[in-house]
């Protein structure tokens, strides 16, 4: 009957040891395993820094090739995920999509579910991490009520997901290369985060001994909500709806600061960056580039840095240490590669998959591993009796 801290939203509890990210939220400082965010975003790809994440150390030359082969070599999905899919109502969002069908892989994929059986764990690693950009193709073709494409071993990950979303059975498709290099860098920086919401909820899930495929699915709900991972949705709705309306950002920044109708600068503040984002200066800067390769909306572009610059500059943003955080700039950049904002978030989460395995699979590991179950500060009803008893 020890005293129990009562901590909303664990702003003081650590819930792991975790030698996978660091992060100084004060100074902007952001590590994979050790690796400064900006080294790995100029060196490195994604499926390395995956590879990273998962196991600890860089891959050598051999060892990259094999992991990049087993990636491309998994990337089928069973046919009868076809009938799942075609369950869903058509204007069903991805994110829900996405997450039923990745909690369908442990129906499908029930070999590979043993959390304490190293070779399984191994395999349900590489289910996801291949399978995981099929299911998102799919839910986006289902989305657009357009034929299902199947993978192509022959093209790296990120060129795989694109022909995949854009292509069509009937024709040939050219990925822009531009495309697949911004994305590959968006990905490499979504890759993990320390113990986010759904990163949490995914060891959360898992410290009941739930499957690997159990887990990550509670994660991918987790970051379907708008203070997560559908800020990047949420900001370019907000931008839109500025150009549209014609506000000024003046004028839309006087408005969040009277809180009006709950208003937020979405995209801007972070629990634990109290400083400049290190991924959001990596994503301004292609934001720039693949705008101005595209021809993309630049408008758009020209009001986030007009918000911007208001806001490092505003008492109140100051005042609360609020600036931009990764998804502050990452929606353009999909929007010009021709997503739809329902998208976005699924391409947030084809990014987190290497962290939220990584972090499990530490999670697995840990000899202090306990089952989670926080505790609580009852403010309910004294006893009392039901009529007549
Ligand atoms: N616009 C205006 N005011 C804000 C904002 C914002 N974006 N963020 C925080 N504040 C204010 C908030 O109103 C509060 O003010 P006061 O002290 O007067 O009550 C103060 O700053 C502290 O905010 P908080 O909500 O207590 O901070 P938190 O650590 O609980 O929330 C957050 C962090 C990310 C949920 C929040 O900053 C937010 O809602 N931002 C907008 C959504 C967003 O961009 N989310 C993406 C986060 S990064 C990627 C990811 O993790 O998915």
């Amino acid at each position: 009957t020890g005293k129990v801290a009562y901590d909303p939203g664990f702003m003081n509890t650590a819930n792991a040891k975790s030698a996978v990210t660091y992060i100084d939220g004060d100074a902007g400082i952001l590590r994979y395993r050790g690796y400064p965010i900006e080294e790995l975003a100029e060196k490195s790809s994604f499926i390395e820094t995956a590879y990273l994440l998962i196991y600890g150390e860089l891959p050598t030359a051999d060892q990259l090739e094999e992991f990049d082969q087993m990636i491309r070599r998994h990337t089928m999905v069973h046919e009868d995920f076809k009938t799942f899919f075609n369950g869903f109502p058509r204007d069903a969002h991805p994110m829900a999509v996405l997450a039923s069908s990745v909690s369908a892989m442990s129906t499908f994929y029930s070999d590979s579910l043993d959390p304490f059986d190293p070779r399984q764990v191994e395999i349900s690693t590489f289910r996801l991490l291949s399978k995981v950009p099929t299911l998102a193709a799919y839910a986006y073709k289902k989305s657009k009520g357009e034929p299902l494409i199947y993978p192509r071993n022959e093209l790296n990950y990120s060129e795989n997901f694109l022909r995949m979303c854009f292509g069509f059975p009937t024709e040939e498709y050219e990925v822009n290369p531009v495309h697949a290099k911004a994305l590959d860098l968006l990905l490499l920086l979504h890759a993990d985060h320390e113990q986010n919401c759904s990163t949490s909820t995914v060891r959360l899930v898992g410290s009941s001994n739930a499957n690997m495929f159990a887990s990550v699915s509670a994660g991918i709900n987790a970051l379907y909500g708008p203070l997560h991972g559908g800020a990047n949705e949420a900001v370019l709705k907000m931008l839109t709806q500025i150009q549209q309306e014609g506000i000024s950002p003046e004028d839309f920044m006087e408005k969040v600061k009277r809180k009006e109708d709950g208003v937020r600068l979405m995209g801007f503040g972070h629990r634990v960056y109290k400083n400049y984002d290190p991924r959001a200066r990596l994503t301004k800067k292609t934001a720039d580039e693949v705008l101005e390769t595209l021809g993309g909306n630049n408008e758009l572009l020209d009001i986030a840095m007009r918000l911007e610059e208001k806001a490092l500059n505003d008492d109140y943003f100051i005042e609360r240490k609020l600036y931009p955080n990764v998804d502050f700039y990452t929606g353009m950049i999909y929007k010009a590669m021709g997503f739809p904002e329902k998208m976005f978030t699924v391409l947030f989460a084809l990014g987190r998959m290497p962290g939220w395995i990584a972090q499990w699979t530490e999670s697995v590991q840990d000899p202090d591993r306990k089952i989670g179950r926080p505790r609580q500060v009852y403010i309910g009803e004294n006893e009392r009796h039901y009529p007549g008893a």
